[in-house]
């Protein structure tokens, strides 16, 4: 069964002109492009999406960072989405990251790491339909 999660590609990725060649690789592990958009996101919008971070110290600076530049948020499809977007992701520090993974090779640091995925069945459905509309997942 095909499932659905939500890749954000984001600030960083965006600035180095990388949005493409991320796009790309993710095809070629096997992800559908089902629906995708470039948006610059307000504080306001980057801290309900990231509020379970509120409490971190790191959260300011992830505001910060996420409303710099544009990003593109992406719903992906495929079998075991989820999974296997975390897996190809690679860690969120970067050089901690696997060799080959997005993040080993377009991350900058842990903060400035190229690519958001949802880290669960349960999260990747809210965050779909936080940024899409049930007609743009058809
Ligand atoms: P994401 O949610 O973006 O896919 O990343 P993740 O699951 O791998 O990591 P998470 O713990 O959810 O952190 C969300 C994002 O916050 C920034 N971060 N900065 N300075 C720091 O110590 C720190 N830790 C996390 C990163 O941009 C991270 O992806
Ligand atoms: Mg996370």
């Amino acid at each position: 069964m095909k499932e659905r999660t939500l890749a954000i590609i984001k600030p960083d990725s965006f600035k180095k002109g990388r949005v493409g060649e991320i796009l790309s690789f993710l095809e070629k592990k096997g992800f559908n492009i089902l629906a995708l958009k470039s948006r610059l996101l307000s504080r306001k919008t980057a801290a309900e999406f990231y509020k379970v971070h509120a409490d971190k110290p790191f959260f300011d600076s992830l505001l910060n960072f996420m409303t710099e530049e544009k990003c593109v948020v992406v719903a992906l499809e495929r079998e075991n989405a989820v999974e296997y977007l975390r897996e190809v992701m690679g860690a969120t520090d970067p050089a901690k990251a696997e060799k080959g993974t997005i993040r080993a090779l377009y991350g900058e640091n842990i903060e400035r790491n190229a690519i958001h995925g949802s880290d669960s069945i349960e999260n990747a459905k809210r965050e779909l339909n936080f940024f899409f509309s049930e007609e743009e997942l058809i």
